[in-house]
């Protein structure tokens, strides 16, 4: 097997029931925070990160990711003949740095099942998968230091985030041993086990998963050998729990600031703070954030 990480799956076929009606014709991965859409933010992570070949899990209705990450004509044309090069930059930029597959699930039977899509195209290698719901703004880029325990281990690894009480059931947690990495203690864990979505009183600690994986082709026979776990889908939780036997799997509590995109909340406070970020927005968001009456 090569040891190289060139390519990051994207799941992309949820319904997005959380979002309705926005997502009732349009797919929640290009709901704008700003002006870009989600899953823009996970693909320039994975380019940011050295990985350039996107594969991109979609199902019906998802035909707006495709148009984004292709090249508009008419588009393109219409900037240039206005003299808008920055915009066309902006268009372009994207499409340009990357190579891009889709492959489809037909059915949104979990994200197992949607990982277990992409084996065709990942074949023999490692592969990263981001969830592009979790934003996550991190320097490096969180996927990055996930790829940095990779390469010094060459073994599966997941990121970690400590969640508050009250919202562990609505992750995949672990159980956990540290284990010393760049002189510390406290980011690099040995899995020990791995529950998705557990009551608060059967949760293993607060170390949950974050959309962000580094994982081997091992992973396919071992989701398929998960079959269906919580809320009756296809968990990747699951087939991650079958490799324990095998080689080591490791979590990395990440240096960055996650925002949980996929719930209206997290968009909103996600929305707001990467406005506040922006160069040109920034300033005159925060005048009018202050005259808020709060
Ligand atoms: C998925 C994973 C879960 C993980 C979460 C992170 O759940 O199944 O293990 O903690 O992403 O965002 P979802 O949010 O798709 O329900």
């Amino acid at each position: 097997m090569s040891l190289k990480v060139r390519k990051a799956v994207f799941p992309a076929a949820g319904l997005g029931t959380r979002f309705l009606p926005a997502t009732k014709a349009q797919p929640k991965e290009m709901l704008p925070l700003v002006d870009k859409p989600l899953i823009q933010y996970g693909v320039e992570e994975a380019v940011r990160s050295g990985i350039r070949q996107i594969v991109i899990v979609t199902g019906r209705g998802k035909t707006a990711i495709e148009d984004h990450f292709d090249v508009s004509f008419e588009l393109e044309h219409l900037l240039e003949s206005r003299n808008r090069h920055d915009l066309l930059a902006a268009v372009r930029q994207i499409s340009d740095m990357i190579e891009v597959a889709y492959v489809r699930q037909r059915e949104a039977l979990g994200l197992g099942h949607a990982v277990l899509r992409a084996r065709e195209i990942v074949g023999e290698e490692p592969f990263a998968v981001v969830l592009s719901d979790d934003v996550i703004a991190a320097e490096p880029p969180a996927l990055r230091q996930l790829l940095d325990v990779w390469e010094r281990f060459h073994a599966p690894v997941l990121a970690l985030m400590e969640v508050p009480a009250e919202s562990i059931p609505n992750y995949g947690i672990v159980a956990a041993e540290p284990v010393e990495y760049d002189g510390t203690r406290d980011r690099l864990y040995r899995i020990l086990d791995l529950v998705e979505k557990p009551p608060r009183d059967q949760a293993p600690s607060n170390l949950a998963i974050i959309g962000r994986y580094v994982l081997t082709p091992e992973i396919f026979p071992a989701i398929e050998a998960a079959g269906p776990g919580a809320l009756g889908e296809i968990q990747l939780t699951d087939g991650l729990r079958r490799l324990l036997d095998g080689s080591p799997l490791y979590g990395y509590r990440f240096r960055g600031t996650r925002y949980d995109a996929g719930d209206k909340l997290g968009f909103l406070i996600a929305t707001v703070e990467f406005a506040l970020r922006r160069e040109d927005l920034g300033s005159a968001f925060r005048a009018y954030l202050k005259t808020l009456k709060l």
